[in-house]
């Protein structure tokens, strides 16, 4: 009865599973390289991504369909930071966008639950956009200095013996 809201729902939980994948691999090179800040909002980020999947998972269990658990794509391997920051924020756009026209579609299928899920999501996507292009914006106004900053307090607390996260 509800096959189209079940599809756009597995495919929300790929894109999902392919943001904490790649927020993951963002969070161990910034962490690796003393980055805390950038690589506890990946994580915090990632996370969050997570309570996404299961949120929509329960929709799906709930409508009675099968949750497939596809990863939405491959992992992109970039190392630069700014790099990181702009294709993170264009992964929350894009899902941003689409889960405006997913909510819209569940609303012209009689589906409201669905329709509120999604619009949940957009507000969620809609913040991690900001923090990320805030962060971008931070990088390219204090280069490299704003990198170096992350470092030299990671050093301070480990000198201090306190814990880095
Ligand atoms: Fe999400
Ligand atoms: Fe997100």
């Amino acid at each position: 009865m509800h096959e189209k809201s079940i599809e756009l729902l597995n495919k929300a939980i790929a894109d999902e599973l392919y943001a904490v994948h790649q927020y993951m691999y963002f969070h161990f090179l910034c962490d690796d390289q003393g980055y805390d800040l950038l690589a506890g909002l990946f994580k915090k980020t990632a996370i969050d991504e997570m309570i996404h999947v299961e949120t929509l998972a329960e929709r799906i269990l709930f409508l009675k369909g099968e949750v497939e658990m596809k990863v939405g794509g491959e992992i992109q391997k970039i190392k630069d930071v700014e790099k990181m920051l702009e294709h993170a924020a264009k992964m929350e756009h894009e899902s941003a966008h689409d889960y405006n026209i997913w909510a819209n579609e569940c609303s012209s299928n009689a589906d409201s639950i669905s329709k509120q899920i999604f619009e949940g999501l957009v507000a969620d996507e809609e913040r991690h956009f900001d923090q990320y292009d805030t962060e971008a914006d931070n990088l390219k106004k204090f280069g490299d200095g704003y990198l170096a900053l992350q470092s030299i307090e990671r050093s301070k607390k480990m000198s201090a013996g306190r814990p880095t996260e």
